[in-house]
């Protein structure tokens, strides 16, 4: 970096997919890979800043100068979260989960062919770890990721609104070429003026140098002197 962008900065990093236990060896989870929030937390420690990650379960090494905190369920990644505040910038990639079962089962569930009904779970939404911190006395810049297959720009739009956002990146999850588990991603960063800057195809660690870069020229001076 020619620029520490973000030096002395406190960034938190969310990342990965969550896992929500239904019994001891099973569990919900999603096909999130952790590579675009562990490539923002080596971009944003590159720039300067303190950089705390919470990861959800993945098969990662940790960046270079990169705090690192491993959680499984969602409710745990907000309750990491909250022990990292305060911080300047908050930039959540990871793919929580929308919902846990209400109850994980102490003991293994059995399987019962007879019961006409299969399986029934109940679900009970997660907490929205983003919108929750977004909304403290203390809040930090906050920048959200909207993975959508569809209308991707008027949902992450919308998603900037209703968490209260300052920045949000829009990532098509339909393109098999970028996103989930691939190395490449291609986005649009979206602003509280609805302004878009598209990120063309590249490697997920050269877009998160970008992301950094749009990032630190968004904070307030106050943040970025
Ligand atoms: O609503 P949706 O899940 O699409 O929102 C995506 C954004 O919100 C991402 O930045 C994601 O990390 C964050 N999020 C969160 N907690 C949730 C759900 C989403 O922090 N429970």
């Amino acid at each position: 970096f020619a620029r520490q962008v973000l030096a002395g900065l406190r960034v938190l990093i969310t990342a990965g997919p969550t896992q929500e236990s239904i019994d001891p060896v099973r569990y919900i989870s999603n096909h999130s890979s952790g590579k675009m929030g562990f490539a923002l937390a080596s971009a944003a420690a590159e720039a300067g800043a303190q950089v705390t990650l919470i990861a959800g379960p993945v098969h990662l090494p940790t960046p270079a100068r990169v705090k690192r905190v491993d959680v499984k369920s969602a409710r745990e990644m907000l309750k990491a979260c909250e022990a990292a505040m305060p911080c300047d910038v908050l930039i959540a990639a990871a793919a929580v989960a929308d919902y846990h079962p209400q109850t994980a089962a102490k003991q293994k569930l059995k399987k019962n062919p007879q019961n006409p009904n299969g399986l029934r779970l109940q679900l009970v939404c997660n907490p929205d770890i983003l919108a929750t911190l977004a909304q403290r006395k203390d809040r930090p810049f906050c920048v959200g990721f909207a993975a959508e297959t569809e209308h991707l720009l008027e949902h992450a739009t919308s998603k900037l609104r209703d968490k209260n956002l300052d920045l949000i990146v829009a990532n098509d999850v339909k393109r098999s070429d970028i996103g989930f588990n691939s190395d490449d991603n291609a986005v649009t960063l979206i602003d509280r003026q609805g302004q878009q800057t598209r990120l063309d195809k590249a490697r997920k660690s050269e877009i998160a140098r970008q992301l950094m870069g749009l990032i630190a020229s968004h904070l307030p001076s106050p943040i970025n002197g």
